[in-house]
């Protein structure tokens, strides 16, 4: 633990309340409160917002928190502008979700100089010295971009088209982010590893439901013969369904589409077969990190690298499991 925060209302009442009947009540004498930082990407998505209320609800004032929360709006100079004042209000806590991978080696030093535990969580940093965060929780990207492959190769397996040519298209997420990199890795190595997969074309919509639009309007005019589209993340697929179907076809049975994150409404546009499979990306990691800070304000260790468990759905599946699900 490096330092208790004190509420002021707390201190006001200790002359009263604290000391009532003549005896000190040590409940009473202060109410310390943990203050977390909270370095967000932005508001890019469905996920993401999922992933701010799940810090939001997690770090209030009745669980022992302070949050103090910034929305980088998807610029990691922004996000280094809020560290910087995280450092400067001199906070118990910095958890950082980084926009991209690179460039945070000066700004990490600086909370390391400070004294302040950094816990990366959802997107991952590419440090030369990993000693500047203290541990890291989430999704596995490149086995969900193996794991979206992998569905594919079954689909065509079961489905008869095993020795027919698929044209594939992948629009990316936001390019240098940990998100983007591991599922581009993992599906770019099972589309090489299959003589039947062409990938025709990659370009990032930047995790965005209007960007994925747009850039999947460039790539069907490009090639007419799209036969599967693979969406870095749900948005961006709900973009490019509008788009398919701006030009007369149908999502999910003239285009397969195979996206990530798995948030409600793609599990309504699996329902409605517009949507084939979905790799689950968990944004729910306000109570991972809660739990990460009690173990090191109890002064125990945590592992540095806690991956999350995540499954894959498709429109056999998600009927069934769409009242389950809780983001
Ligand atoms: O880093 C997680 C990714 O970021 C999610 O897939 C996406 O929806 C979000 O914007």
């Amino acid at each position: 633990m490096k330092k208790v925060a004190f509420i002021a209302l707390a201190l006001v009442t200790i002359a009263g309340a604290a000391f009532a009947g003549g005896k000190p009540d040590a409940s009473k004498m202060e109410k310390k409160l943990i203050t977390v930082g909270y370095a967000q990407v932005g508001a890019e998505s469905d996920w993401r917002t999922a992933n701010t209320e799940s810090f939001k609800s997690t770090f209030v004032e009745a669980n022992g928190y302070k949050l103090i929360f910034d929305d980088a709006q998807q610029k990691q100079e922004n996000q280094i502008k809020a560290i910087r004042n995280f450092i400067q209000q001199d906070v118990d806590y910095i958890v950082v979700a980084p926009v991209v991978e690179t460039g945070w080696e000066t700004v990490l030093k600086e909370a390391k100089d400070a004294g302040i535990p950094v816990i990366l969580s959802d997107r991952m940093m590419k440090l030369s010295d990993n000693s500047l965060y203290t541990a890291w929780v989430g999704g596995n990207f490149l086995k969900e971009g193996q794991d979206a492959i992998g569905w594919l190769d079954a689909y065509v397996a079961k489905s008869g088209l095993k020795d027919k040519d698929l044209n594939i298209v992948i629009l990316q997420g936001t390019i240098g982010s940990s998100a983007q990199v591991g599922r581009t890795q993992g599906v770019t190595e099972g589309i090489a590893k299959n003589p039947h997969y062409k990938l025709l074309a990659k370009q990032t919509g930047e995790f965005t439901q209007a960007k994925g639009q747009e850039v999947m309007e460039s790539f069907l005019k490009a090639y007419p013969n799209i036969d599967v589209v693979i969406a870095e993340n749900d948005n961006m697929a709900f973009g490019a369904i509008d788009a398919i179907k701006a030009v007369g076809k149908v999502p999910g049975k003239d285009i397969i589409i195979i996206s990530f994150d798995a948030v409600h409404e793609a599990f309504n546009r699996m329902i409605a077969g517009e949507i084939n499979a979905d790799v689950e990306c968990n944004p729910l990691h306000g109570p991972r990190v809660a739990e990460i800070i009690q173990t090191l304000e109890k002064g125990g260790s945590v592992d540095k690298i806690m991956y999350v468990k995540e499954g894959t759905f498709d429109t056999t599946n998600a009927a069934a499991i769409l009242p389950s699900r809780k983001y």
